[in-house]
């Protein structure tokens, strides 16, 4: 079934290279990859701002979480050219840790914790966590002149400038730098998560750096985890997302999104790029407007990059999604759970039980 949808939806071949030949082993991908990045940056994300290392300040906070755990509130200041602006974020981990496992959360509130982030169960499973609110990084509008949108703008927006979501993605980023600092973290476990907008946003963090193990994108449906070419009826498309929120974007994006076969790039690309490294992409039954289907196929279509790797990609039965399904055998993972669009406890449990498999062990 997988096939025969994706040949009606006619993606671009990821192994075709711009000079026609085709990819067959991991040194040619490994150009292709780089080739596909660009082509994602220029446009539809927009490319990120340069490396700027911010200056660190750590307040720790009262004892939490019945005494199990250290929160610390950690400030970043960027500094560039004449403007600057902070970003709080929120540090928390089991008290004593050392090398443990560690997830960068974007999220929509600065909330310790969430409805979209269970901290003390997350804690109780062995995890730290350093998480932010997307807002703070620069608002969730057209405006960009605040934040870092603002420390980084460049005059009048290029076709391939940066878009809100490279922006969020970029901090992402930064919180990696500042975990390699840490002794609490072992970098080479760290996930990135979100949900929806976010959810898209730690797609792209995990594309755009490697040294994320993982990526789980909760909902991100259209320009996230979903294919774009055969949206369902009632689900988002390109032209729908970019006249809602363009500044999500690359302003080159408009030239596409009326008609999505004339992508040069599909968002199978997207999860390819994070091969061979785990990936888990949830989904929610209600939740049409993400189209859970096109997510799934999306993941098919992604999962030979893995195999050319020797690691499985998408190890899930050749059927549309149905609740319950839980493919985390192979490290392209694939969720769909009962119920609507929101980032719950079960979802957390799936991308707890992905880590413990393919990551901590
Ligand atoms: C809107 C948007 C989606 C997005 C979602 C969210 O519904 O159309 O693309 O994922 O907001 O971020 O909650």
């Amino acid at each position: 079934m997988f096939q025969a949808e994706l040949q009606k939806r006619n993606l671009p071949d990821l192994f075709l290279c711009p000079d026609g030949t085709r990819v067959s082993d991991r040194a040619a991908w490994e150009t292709q990859r780089a080739y596909w990045r660009e082509v994602l940056l220029e446009n539809e994300y927009g490319q990120l701002p340069p490396v700027v290392e911010p200056a660190v300040t750590v307040t720790v906070n009262p004892v939490t979480f019945a005494g199990k755990a250290v929160w610390e509130t950690v400030r970043f200041t960027f500094s560039y050219g004449q403007k600057s602006h902070t970003v709080p974020t929120q540090l928390i981990y089991p008290r004593g840790a050392k090398g443990a496992p560690f997830f960068v959360m974007l999220n929509f509130r600065p909330d310790i914790p969430d409805r979209y982030l269970p901290v003390e169960e997350i804690l109780d499973n062995g995890f730290g966590i350093l998480t932010f609110c997307y807002q703070d990084v620069t608002s969730d509008d057209g405006d960009f002149s605040n934040g870092l949108a603002g420390v980084f703008a460049e005059g009048e927006r290029r076709e391939n400038s940066f878009g809100k979501i490279t922006l969020w993605a970029y901090m992402a980023m930064r919180c990696m730098d500042y975990l390699e600092t840490r002794e609490e973290a072992d970098i080479h476990r760290v996930a990135v998560a979100g949900h929806s907008r976010l959810g898209k946003t730690a797609l792209l963090t995990a594309a755009l750096d490697e040294r994320f193990a993982a990526s789980f994108s909760n909902n991100s449906g259209c320009s996230g985890a979903a294919i774009s070419r055969g949206t369902c009826p009632d689900g988002e498309t390109t032209k729908v997302i970019f006249e809602r929120f363009p500044y999500w974007f690359c302003p080159r994006y408009e030239r596409y999104v009326d008609d999505p076969t004339t992508l040069p790039f599909d968002q199978h690309a997207l999860l390819a790029l994070i091969a061979p490294r785990v990936v888990g992409v949830g989904a929610a039954d209600e939740d049409h407007w993400a189209d859970n289907d096109a997510q799934l196929l999306s993941c098919a279509a992604a999962s030979p990059v893995w195999e050319l790797y020797g690691k499985p990609g998408l190890i899930a039965p050749d059927r549309m999604p149905a609740i319950g399904d839980e493919h985390t055998d192979g490290a392209l993972g694939f969720h769909m759970r009962a119920g609507s669009h929101y980032f719950s406890r079960t979802d957390w449990l799936v991308y707890m039980r992905t880590m413990n498999k393919h990551i901590v062990k």
